[in-house]
């Protein structure tokens, strides 16, 4: 089944696009009504197609109800979230540090004490040892898998439980995570709410932080029973140096290294290139002169790969890092609270602004190009972030109808996937991961796929053989000779 997964579309502040909710079975209404939604859902059915919402329960907002009640010492909501009293002159609760940068508390002058926030100050931190809040947790699943939906995309879901607020030996970030992350809490959180989606058929994608591949398989391999698939960051990390603020360049042999060591670690899992946290993957993996060679060369992995692909909205065309030029247009809380970091350790304005351009979540969150039409044919009114002023040039219409375009590949290679059993089951091979040439083999019942990358701006000669199934630039036959860019999917026997 196809899935499509919405961000959050919830009642927001939209403090953190959506991931702080203020009400977890109410639409916001710059998305639309709860008629639309159920619309949607009914709409989608008729396709064949189910809806994947992102469920935010490690936080809430604190325009929820349930915080502002909390904040009341005497409320019964109190225990909802992590109330702690400081120490004496104005020393925090702990020294843990969050995921945004900074300190994890806030202090709240109507109760006289400091909240937990792992995220930004307005997203406070649900307690999930107070035993209503995994029921009210239940309560919204049931709200809308009643309703239709196909399953959930849990965010940061491998931290919710947390063992202890104790101080931890200061590391470079996120000190304290060893409280939290992936901890048996959690494991047991997610087996009780495995019980709900099992009754309705659901399936789970879980967001997990600094998972190793036998974590996430402690998260979902079928017989512990908490979520179905994981999205792991290893290969998403391969061109950072610590945080992923400090980039280093991209090498195409430890990245494919890595996604092959995730291949043949889980007997299947999720794949993706791009999401709403991550710049756009052209720029980053591909090449700037040749952008849709390139886009094609990493739509082909994402197809040949074993497990569920992603697709990111505008990865299909090709859409590319946004075009800001200043701060004044990043509207991404995560880049606003660390460029105030930087800042504050005197990083100097260009490194400050060369490290945000390079990371901004910002980067992939631009309004769909869908035409060349002034406001890319997604409104007539001003979005919340600017409209990158390529979408004269990338944008779906023109791709629509053109058979070479970078969209009609994707399309290509959907219906390949969804044919092809030795791209659905076939075990998984590294033949190559060199940082300009990288090959794999799919085998399955006497079938050979092997896909052969070619990661440069230059043509490469290679010695793998079989009958050309594709090529990304249209050709026919295969004489072993790759042009920039080029990925091909060369057929055989088993063994040839
Ligand atoms: C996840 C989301 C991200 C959000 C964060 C806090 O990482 O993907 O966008 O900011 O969780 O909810």
């Amino acid at each position: 089944m196809d899935l499509l997964w919405l961000s959050p579309v919830y009642a927001s502040p939209n403090e953190d696009n959506g991931y702080d909710i203020s009400d977890y079975c109410a639409i916001h209404p710059d998305f639309g009504t709860m008629d639309d939604m159920d619309r949607l859902i009914a709409e989608a059915k008729k396709r064949g197609m189910g809806i994947l919402m992102d469920l935010v329960i490690n936080h809430t907002s604190t325009a929820h109800p349930w915080f502002q009640a909390s904040r009341n010492p005497e409320s019964p909501y109190r225990n909802y979230y992590f109330w702690r009293k400081g120490g004496k002159n104005g020393k925090l609760p702990n020294n843990w540090t969050g995921f945004f940068g900074g300190n994890c508390w806030e202090y709240d002058e109507r109760s006289g004490e400091y909240y937990l926030h792992l995220f930004a100050p307005h997203q406070p931190d649900l307690n999930y040892y107070e035993p209503k809040v995994l029921e009210e947790i239940k309560k919204i699943l049931r709200f809308w898998l009643d309703k239709g939906i196909a399953g959930f995309r849990c965010d940061v879901i491998n931290i919710l439980w947390k063992d202890s607020l104790d101080s931890s030996p200061k590391k470079l970030i996120l000190t304290g995570s060893e409280h939290y992350l992936s901890r048996e809490g959690t494991h047991q959180i997610l087996r009780e709410l495995r019980e709900i989606f099992d009754e309705y058929n659901a399936y789970t994608v879980g967001e997990t932080v600094f998972v190793s591949t036998q974590m996430a398989w402690d998260l979902c391999a079928p017989e512990r029973r908490e979520l179905h698939t994981v999205f792991g960051f290893e290969h998403m990390e391969c061109d950072q140096t610590i945080v992923k603020w400090f980039k280093k360049p991209h090498k195409w042999g430890k990245f494919m290294e890595t996604l092959a060591r995730w291949q043949k670690d889980l007997p299947w899992n999720t794949i993706y290139l791009e999401n709403h946290d991550q710049p756009r993957s052209i720029p980053r993996f591909g090449s700037e002169k040749y952008p849709v060679e390139s886009g094609k060369l990493l739509a082909t992995l994402l197809f040949t790969l074993k497990g569920t692909p992603y697709v990111y909205q505008g990865q299909e065309i090709g859409m590319l890092d946004f075009d800001f030029t200043s701060m004044a247009q990043v509207r991404d809380v995560e880049s606003i609270n660390v460029h105030g970091l930087l800042k504050s350790f005197h990083i100097p304005a260009a490194l400050r602004w060369k490290i945000i351009r390079a990371t901004s979540r910002d980067n992939a969150r631009t309004p769909m190009q869908w035409s060349a039409r002034p406001g890319a044919g997604f409104t007539t009114g001003t979005p919340w972030l600017g409209i990158n002023g390529n979408h004269k040039r990338i944008n779906v219409e023109s791709q629509k109808n053109d058979p070479h375009s970078l969209r009609s590949w994707y399309k290509t290679l959907i219906a390949l996937r969804k044919e092809s059993e030795t791209l659905l089951w076939g075990e998984f091979e590294l033949l190559a991961a060199t940082d300009t040439l990288c090959a794999y083999r799919r085998t399955y019942d006497g079938e050979t796929l092997t896909v052969i990358l070619n990661c440069c701006d230059a043509m490469q000669t290679v010695d793998y053989t079989g009958d050309l199934l594709l090529s990304s630039y249209g050709g026919k036959s295969f004489s072993g000779t790759l042009l920039p860019w080029e990925a091909v999917i060369l057929r055989g026997e088993e063994n040839e």
